[in-house]
């Protein structure tokens, strides 16, 4: 079983360049169905959730062409069928992602129900209401979350709560009905703005995305085009939190720092020094990090993907900090973790209090899902002494090549998949 050893200790220092945003890769490359024209795509992110899928797409009669490692041709021309039902889509939560394309391109689909990481209940109501108000009809069967429509007609939909993958499914499926949809209360998060350019890119009519009114003007058919993802706010994020927690100063390189603001108010905050320029940010931290009080909010409030990279940190800060996260009610899982390297952490319902205790010590822990994983990663590199963390497939989700990154900036932690190769990184970092 791969799992990462980890020699903490260190201060983190150097230059990271950021990938593509996963969250944005998923739509843009489910989005990519809707035209029999050829779409190439770069700054895709090489990682599992976008590899599951695009599998899946290949499954259905996609024709893919990795043109170079973060670069892909795809033509969906010649779809062979409207079911997806790949062995592994059914665990990533953007499979639901093709159901809006397809609907909305060929009025009809089937796709394995959703999974993904496991922090919370995670419905789909929105989704499937907005569907409905374009006049899809839309139930669950052997597993799987089916759709059709004898024409799909614009419609005004007001979403009950802020959803990424609400807003986007009925965008993509809206794009391709007959004349004018409302989505209210959408969400605002940079991909869904991202995905709008996309398919904007591709002859669709998408007014106000970034804001929570979305405007579309539904267009019978869409061209291919040439696009180039946004870069991964969590990725440099969770790198920017890595320079707080072991004293570091690293720069996060190929970002769009206003998609950071959150974040790097938040580092600010507890003391650290932030540097920014056109498409980087530099992250210093020297003294003792400070409490704060963090609450997760749909864009452009703190995001949920970060709440276990801030929480590691507030673990070593100086007072009583309290993180609640609105978002998702199951977020708190790693806490059991941390806990087993020193952290004094109470977590009730959907809020942690933590009293900082300036110091963790290495432990054998466990990723409970993806961002969770990178955040113990984080904090094995900042304890004393060695840590290992298993589950580690559940980060190569969402992060390339995580342990090379922290590698190049000085981070003593390897791959490593026997007793023997355990034995042989401690010795090599004594
Ligand atoms: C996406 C991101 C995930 C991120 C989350 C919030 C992808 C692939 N995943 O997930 O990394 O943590 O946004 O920023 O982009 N909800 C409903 N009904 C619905 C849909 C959602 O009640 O039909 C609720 C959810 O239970 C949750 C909240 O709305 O409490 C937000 O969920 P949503 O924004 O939809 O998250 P995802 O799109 O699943």
């Amino acid at each position: 079983m791969e799992q990462y050893a980890i020699k903490g200790g260190n201060p983190l220092v150097g230059e990271v360049e950021i990938g593509g945003a996963k969250n944005a890769a998923l739509p843009i490359l489910a989005a990519s169905v809707m035209t029999d024209e050829t779409v190439y795509i770069d700054n895709l992110p090489d990682v599992r959730d976008t590899n599951v899928l695009l599998k899946a797409m290949q499954g259905i009669g996609v024709l893919e062409k990795r043109t170079g490692r973060h670069s892909v041709t795809l033509n969906a021309a010649q779809i062979s069928s409207l079911v997806v039902e790949d062995e592994n889509i059914k665990k990533i939560r953007a499979s639901y992602y093709l159901l809006g394309a397809l609907l909305g391109k060929y009025r009809q689909a089937e796709v394995a129900l959703p999974g993904g990481c496991d922090i919370g209940c995670r419905a789909i109501d929105q989704h499937i209401k907005g569907f409905k108000a374009l006049g899809a009809e839309v139930w669950i069967e052997h597993g799987l979350i089916k759709t059709r429509a004898d024409k799909l007609v614009g419609s005004h939909i007001y979403m009950d709560c802020v959803s990424v993958g609400a807003t986007i499914n009925v965008m993509m499926a809206a794009s391709m009905a007959e004349g004018q949809t409302t989505i209210e209360n959408a969400a605002k998060e940079p991909h869904v703005v991202d995905l709008a350019n996309f398919l904007n890119s591709m002859g669709a009519r998408i007014k106000g995305a970034g804001t929570d009114v979305i405007r579309i003007k539904g267009v019978s058919r869409l061209h291919g085009s040439e696009y180039t993802i946004i870069p991964d706010q969590i990725e440099a994020g969770t790198f920017m939190f890595a320079a707080a927690l072991t004293k570091g100063d690293i720069t996060v390189k190929n970002v769009i720092p206003k998609h950071l603001e959150s974040i790097s108010a938040k580092l600010l905050e507890i003391g650290c020094e932030i540097k920014e320029s056109d498409d980087a940010m530099r992250v210093v931290c020297s003294k003792p990090l400070r409490h704060t009080h963090v609450k997760t909010l749909p864009y452009p409030g703190f995001p949920t993907d970060m709440q276990p990279q801030i929480t590691v940190a507030l673990g070593l800060s100086t007072g009583t900090s309290i993180v609640t996260d609105t978002i998702f009610e199951n977020r708190f899982k790693y806490v059991d973790e941390l806990t087993r390297m020193g952290a004094d952490i109470k977590v009730e319902g959907t809020t942690a209090i933590i009293n900082g205790v300036g110091r963790y010590t290495g432990a054998s822990l466990s990723a409970p899902d993806l961002r969770a994983g990178a955040a113990l990663v984080v904090a094995g590199l900042a304890a004393e002494g060695f840590t290992m963390v298993d589950e580690i497939h559940y980060i190569a989700r969402g992060y390339e090549d995580f342990h090379l990154k922290l590698q190049a900036l000085g981070a003593q932690i390897e791959l490593v998949n026997s007793d023997r190769e355990i034995q042989k990184f401690k010795l090599k970092v004594g």
